[in-house]
């Protein structure tokens, strides 16, 4: 049976032009207004799975340091024609650095690790913030993982499963909430936003 992951990347891997387009129109940038209000000047930020890149735009925009990151090399590509500048192929397992950001934002992307890796993933993001860094998720809302209906695979979580796992790591502070968006497929969903500090 192929790898979940790999059945997800190689969707992406096809899908980058396209999907680049769409994530650009009608953004909404609240989230990210809100994670960069709660950095101070100059802050480092990694994003992952940053996709065509427009949230590291808005961040370096904005005068932030910033590590865009995806694990598929074809997005990546996207993201570096609009940034103008190198956006590092790595898969959330991957990261494995110490203290190294003030801010880690992961928006639509830690949605499609599979759930026997999410903890291990949530260790290693705690790991690579500096006391006090922020850490902003989202996950759509299910209660089992699977596939949709163009072969990536979700991971689905509930409100309840989703904080298990980030239980398993000591934030010193945890908020979740509900928020309704729509997917690529065209299929409205639940969204869970997760904002954690290390
Ligand atoms: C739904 S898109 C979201 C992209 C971007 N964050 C946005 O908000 O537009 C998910 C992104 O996660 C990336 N991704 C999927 N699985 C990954 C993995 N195992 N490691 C790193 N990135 C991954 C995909 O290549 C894709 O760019």
């Amino acid at each position: 049976m192929p790898d979940a992951r790999d059945t997800t990347l190689a969707f992406y891997a096809q899908e980058a032009d396209a999907y680049a387009e769409w994530s650009g129109q009608d953004r909404d940038s609240e989230n990210l207004e809100t994670f960069m209000g709660l950095l101070g000047r100059g802050a480092h930020v990694l994003e992952l799975g940053c996709g065509g890149g427009h949230d590291s735009r808005r961040l370096l925009d904005r005068g932030f340091e910033v590590l865009p990151t995806d694990g598929s090399p074809e997005m990546a590509r996207q993201a570096e024609r609009r940034l103008g500048r190198p956006v590092r192929v790595m898969r959330f397992m991957e990261l494995d650095v110490e203290a190294a950001f003030d801010g880690v934002w992961a928006n639509a992307s830690l949605l499609h690790a599979p759930r026997a890796e999410l903890a291990a993933i949530l260790q290693r993001v705690h790991r690579a913030l500096r006391s006090g860094g922020v850490f902003f998720s989202s996950f759509k809302e299910g209660d089992e993982e699977g596939s949709d209906s163009l072969g990536r695979h979700f991971n689905f979580p509930s409100i309840d499963w989703l904080r298990e796992q980030f239980e398993q790591v000591a934030w010193t502070r945890l908020d979740m909430e509900r928020r309704s968006s729509n997917g690529y497929d065209g299929i409205g969903v639940s969204l869970i936003t997760v904002w954690a500090r290390r």
